[in-house]
């Protein structure tokens, strides 16, 4: 997939195997030992790998880069902030207040926030709040969703086992060894976009549901997303049901619109988590909500414990300001959306020449691309698409240039800095590697 003469990865990787479990830092950068990825530079919209081969990058870190890389209207305020007033104290400082005020100013649904260092981290402290907030201990999930590496929401639907004739829905798995089976003890799963599911998971549990937390637009599983009616659904069963809403924003923040996913339903939510985007890289998370269920956090017998060491700290903090002050007062999530439209036009038009049934899931900024004549609508469903055919076409254009996961499940990120792409090159690149991928079938 990458060239196949890669001197300095394979050096790479000898050594990092001596140093890491599989050689890398995190298992899922693990792509084999002909293929793991070793980088020399990020810039723009691109990377390079260390044997100088240079990516158009659609897979952006898994979602963080909105603006591009080495952005400098970010890494100066960072600079800046780190170098006139410091990195952390465990104090705090006006930091703090400016980018939740940035944020209050872009989601009317935040009317207080608290900060993480990670999107499970974010995740973590929602649902403790909502615990603490409701005193239950259910959590309501999607199939198909993620909300991070921590054990109570490392299950999954095991879907790639799976056949759409089976009778009996996808067995729920964890992901690997040590997740104690007691991680399970609160978690009911339900297929997205199944009214009758929903209802018959409140009907069992609903007096011990503290809350449902749903990834509106499912960034890990090619953002096939909730429909306007079910979205309206889950507002409305919590509320009848004294249950929370957790909109999981890790990946919509900041990238699908100015307010999230949550400014294209119009529907808010009870607590919202919020990372990626947010500081275009920079390691920075945070979730808020409605100021009753925020106020839950507190010193009191009951109240809710939050915060950590690096919480807060001023290099996410400033890259945080400067990232949200960009998007707020600029065009650039309109110039992304565009972006966005024009490249899955130009996809549109390579896969018809080769008479390829496809469809796009989800927004501009993060579209999910699935061969099959009906965008999917829950995760099960996603199994009728031809992933198969997906992953070799995204093999080729890995070949060919253009950096992507080579699997369905994750979508086509955009960032400011894919203007400057030559859309006819890509195109071209496209076609070749469809090419390709029909004579490998
Ligand atoms: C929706 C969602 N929630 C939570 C997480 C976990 O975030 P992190 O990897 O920063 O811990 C992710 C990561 O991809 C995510 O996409």
């Amino acid at each position: 997939m990458t060239k196949p003469h890669k001197p300095q990865s394979n050096a790479m990787l000898k050594r990092a195997h001596e140093n890491m479990p599989l050689g890398v830092a995190d298992s899922y950068r693990y792509w084999g030992e002909e293929n793991t990825v070793f980088l020399s530079s990020m810039e723009g919209c691109t990377i390079t790998d260390c044997d100088e081969q240079t990516f158009v990058d659609f897979r952006l870190a898994y979602g963080p880069i909105i603006l591009g890389y080495r952005d400098e209207r970010v890494d100066n305020e960072v600079i800046h902030a780190i170098t006139t007033v410091g990195t952390i104290s465990g104090f705090s400082t006006g930091l703090d207040s400016d980018v939740v005020e940035l944020v209050k100013s872009l989601c009317p649904n935040i009317d207080k926030m608290r900060f993480a260092n990670s999107g499970t981290e974010a995740v973590i402290g929602a649902v403790r709040t909502a615990r603490g907030f409701t005193k239950r201990n259910k959590i309501v999930v999607v199939e198909g969703g993620f909300h991070g590496l921590h054990d109570e929401v490392m299950w999954k639907s095991d879907v790639d086992n799976w056949e759409v004739s089976d009778e009996k829905p996808p067995e729920i798995i964890p992901f690997g060894a040590g997740i104690p089976q007691s991680t399970r003890e609160h978690q009911v799963s339900v297929p997205l976009n199944d009214f009758k599911a929903i209802d018959s998971v409140f009907a069992q549990h609903g007096d011990d549901i503290a809350a449902i937390l749903i990834e509106p637009i499912m960034g890990n599983c090619g953002s096939i997303a909730s429909t306007q009616a079910y979205m309206q659904k889950l507002r409305d069963v919590c509320d009848a049901n004294d249950s929370l809403l957790i909109m999981d924003e890790v990946k919509t923040g900041f990238r699908v619109a100015k307010g999230g996913a949550q400014a294209l339903y119009g529907i808010y939510a009870d607590l919202t988590t919020y990372a990626k985007a947010m500081g275009n890289g920079y390691p920075i998370a945070a979730f808020g909500g409605k100021a009753n269920v925020m106020d839950a956090i507190s010193f009191a017998k009951d109240g809710v414990t939050h915060g950590g060491t690096y919480t807060a700290n001023m290099v996410a903090l400033s890259a945080a300001k400067a990232t949200l002050t960009v998007l707020k007062e600029t065009d650039a999530l309109a110039t992304i959306a565009t972006v966005g439209q024009k490249i899955q036009a130009l996809l549109s038009r390579v896969f018809t020449k080769f008479d390829i049934e496809h469809c796009f899931a989800g927004p501009d900024a993060m579209f999910g691309v699935h061969f099959g004549s009906e965008v999917p609508q829950n995760y099960r469903d996603w199994k009728k698409t031809n992933s198969d055919l997906y992953t070799q076409f995204a093999l080729n254009l890995i070949d060919n240039g253009v950096m992507l996961e080579p699997d369905s499940r994750e979508p086509w990120f955009i960032c400011e800095a894919h203007q400057t792409v030559d859309l006819k090159w890509l195109e071209q690149v496209a076609e070749q590697s469809m090419s390709a991928a029909i004579n490998a079938e």
